[in-house]
């Protein structure tokens, strides 16, 4: 069967080193306080990961790292951008709190139009946008961290059709750690990770989604960056390489083990910024 080629197209995004990283409390189920995490490894490994974003031809611009605020390594969920305007995030637990100013900080110092948000969000973890998909529309996940009345103020602050999927399993408590953009109009995903509604729609939008079974989303292989034909996810997720590499994109596997001590990827510690 011939393929079309898959693009890739260049991005821009942002990240933030993990050399505060811990983990002191637990608010997802992978978070472990007991088990000591490796900060210098952590370093370097998301430096690994930055430099293949860079070296596929990306631009990576980098948050600086605020002490006290361990888990702001995950920068995917501090704000989701769309068309040049930024919807803030409004984090669930205290813990977090904080890093939606950081991340206000740097969009309102590079002229973005950022727009403070009311409902609870956890930005880039719950919203997904493909803008070839429909027209352009954004996926929105709910059921753990990001309220539903989110999705609705988002739709309002971006002007894009935005579809809630609620999340059923608390493994997956993010939309990033259950289902990926592949390129501009398709998806991969884990369906049990949804309601059996919420699948029935994504099954309805994305006929030729690539689906992904419970042990490539236990790998965090559903939490990965994509820039349309270069798909960065970290090593354990093999089955998932294989996965995207019969759709015809091209796996590239970064190592990401201390990160994933937090519940969370490649995808969660990048941010997309959509001009
Ligand atoms: N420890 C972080 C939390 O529970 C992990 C966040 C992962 N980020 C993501 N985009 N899924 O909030």
């Amino acid at each position: 069967m011939s393929q079309t080629e898959r693009l890739p197209r260049n991005r821009t995004y942002l990240m933030c080193p993990p050399e505060h990283f811990t983990v002191e409390y637990a608010i997802n189920p992978w978070m472990d306080t007991t088990v000591p995490v490796d900060a210098a490894l952590a370093v370097k490994q998301w430096d690994l990961l930055r430099t293949t974003l860079v070296d596929l031809g990306h631009t990576v611009h980098v948050l600086a790292p605020v002490a006290g605020l361990p888990d702001m390594v995950y920068a995917a969920n501090g704000a989701f951008s769309v068309d040049g305007t930024v919807y803030g995030a409004r984090f669930r637990y205290p813990q977090r709190a904080d890093e939606a100013a950081a991340h206000r900080d740097f969009y309102e110092t590079s002229q973005w139009s950022y727009q403070a948000a009311e409902h609870v969000n956890e930005g880039e973890g719950d919203f997904a946008y493909l803008p070839e998909a429909h027209g352009g529309l954004i996926l929105a996940g709910y059921g753990f961290r990001t309220d539903s009345k989110a999705h609705a103020e988002a739709q309002e602050m971006l002007g894009r059709p935005v579809v809630s999927l609620r999340l059923v399993d608390p493994a997956f408590y993010h939309l990033d750690t259950a289902l990926a953009a592949l390129d501009d109009h398709n998806v991969t995903y884990y369906p049990d990770a949804f309601s059996v509604s919420s699948q029935r729609v994504l099954a309805q939008l994305f006929p030729d989604a690539v689906l992904a079974d419970r042990a490539d989303a236990e790998a965090f292989g559903l939490n990965l960056v994509s820039d349309g034909r270069h798909v960065v996810l970290n090593t354990e997720a093999t089955a998932m390489a294989e996965k995207v590499r019969a759709a015809g994109y091209h796996p590239v596997p970064v190592e990401l083990t201390e990160l994933k001590r937090g519940g969370g990827s490649v995808k969660c510690a990048v941010a997309e910024l959509r001009p």
